[in-house]
């Protein structure tokens, strides 16, 4: 069938739902600038820390030399949006000027192995690397060859650091933290960025200190803060008057009431504008703030779910089968005989008391430990998610359809 005499058949199922999305009432001007890519051109709330890496990084206008910086905050503060957005200022002024300024950006976390880190500091400076294959060590000549060559004044923003740090400790950052002392033109600033600081506890004290010779903090936002930072982001993302101003009150209160994470307040107006959308409502209200709530939270849930490893899905199933409370013992036993079941061998009960504890953090378990005074303690562990939401996520996974109710 071809395309128009689809369209002119009307009545088919599409045809009504496209329909639909087109004489509804479009709540949204331009739902891209809630979503998390977005970087928006104002930052309210952080001019001191926009100043401060600002301030540390201009020498490199002069192609001066300047300090690696660190900066550091709890999850949704605006690191990386302020990173980004002095990244690009300093771009755009370097190329006003005429100076050969470089910004590179990574990851580490999505970059995943130091390979693929300086892979990214490479392609900034235009270094021929294969996607994999080199020696680190041939990787990094490369790199610092090219910025010798070019005189570049680089700054490499190397975002969530610490999860390069555990996984592979901290020999690049040695490297890269020495890197000046052979370029004989050029130079590189590192900015690590990470919302836990345990990782520094990982590091050589001499990469410590190089890393940190200035610090930047970013605290967490007030309700207040949220709630002005939202109207601006608002006042771009949806038509006029689309928004009732309770609304948005509602999704700083309830971001701010956690740990005055900018993220989670984005997120919750975005997906409130859906839930409205959907309904062809005439504008978002506060009760469309409640729903999204609940929906990020089950989504949540469910993404938890899907990705959890084979023995941790059977934990929670060994779990939800006891129908109640029950003890580590209990929980073990069932879980053994899911094991056996599915042709596994079971962890050790040691093993599992970990994993518990694991699923406990993730929200998808309640583990209580109850004293019974000087006969010892024991866990009381529960599952947190209705179970039939359970079974229909885990239903997807071929090796436990033979053991779901
Ligand atoms: N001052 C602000 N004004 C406008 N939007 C902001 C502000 N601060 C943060 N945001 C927005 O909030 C979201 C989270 O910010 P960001 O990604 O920078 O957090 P982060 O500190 O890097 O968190 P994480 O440690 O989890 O990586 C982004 O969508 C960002 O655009
Ligand atoms: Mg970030």
């Amino acid at each position: 069938m071809d395309g128009s005499a689809g369209a002119a058949s009307g009545g088919d199922i599409l045809d009504q739902i496209f329909g639909r999305a087109i004489s509804a009432k479009t709540l949204f001007r331009d739902r891209r600038i809630l979503t998390h890519e977005y970087v928006p051109e104002r930052l309210p709330f952080r001019e001191r820390q926009i100043a401060a890496i600002g301030e540390a990084l201009s020498p490199l206008l002069r192609q001066s030399k300047c300090s690696n910086l660190l900066l550091y905050g709890k999850t949704g503060t605006g690191k990386t949006a302020v990173a980004k957005y002095v990244l690009r200022r300093l771009t755009v002024k370097a190329r006003e000027l005429g100076v050969r300024v470089v910004a590179a950006y990574t990851n580490t976390r999505v970059a995943g192995t130091e390979y693929r880190v300086l892979f990214e500091l490479g392609a900034a400076v235009d270094a021929r690397i294969p996607f994999t294959g080199l020696a680190l060590s041939e990787v990094s000549q490369r790199v610092i060859s090219k910025i010798e060559q070019g005189g570049f004044y680089t700054v490499f923003v190397m975002d969530e650091i610490d999860f390069l740090v555990r996984s592979a400790g901290d020999d690049l950052l040695y490297e890269l933290t020495r890197v000046n002392e052979r370029l004989r033109r050029g130079f590189i600033a590192l900015i690590g960025i990470s919302n836990d600081l345990k990782f520094k506890e990982f590091l050589d004290p001499r990469v410590l200190s190089s890393l940190s010779e200035e610090e930047v903090v970013f605290p967490p936002y007030t309700a207040e803060e949220l709630r002005v930072i939202l109207l601006e982001r608002a006042k771009e993302a949806f038509m006029e008057g689309a928004v009732d101003p309770a609304a948005i009150n509602l999704c700083a209160a309830l971001a701010g009431a956690e740990h005055g994470d900018a993220r989670r307040a984005v997120d919750l107006l975005r997906v409130a504008g859906e839930v409205a959308e959907r309904e062809g409502a005439p504008r978002v209200e506060d009760k469309h703030v409640r729903l999204a709530l609940q929906k990020i939270e089950q989504d949540r849930i469910v993404e938890a779910l899907r990705s959890l490893p084979l023995h941790e899905k059977l934990l929670v199933l060994a779990t939800l089968e006891a129908g109640g409370p029950s003890t580590t013992g209990q929980v073990y036993a069932r879980y053994s005989h899911l094991c056996r079941q599915v042709g596994l061998d079971p962890l050790t009960q040691r093993r599992i008391s970990g994993l518990l504890s694991e699923l406990d953090l993730l929200g998808l378990l309640d583990t209580d430990v109850v004293s019974h005074g000087r006969y010892g303690r024991t866990k009381r562990i529960q599952v947190l998610i209705e179970g039939r939401l359970v079974y229909e996520i885990f239903r997807e996974d071929p090796v436990l359809r033979g053991v779901l109710p």
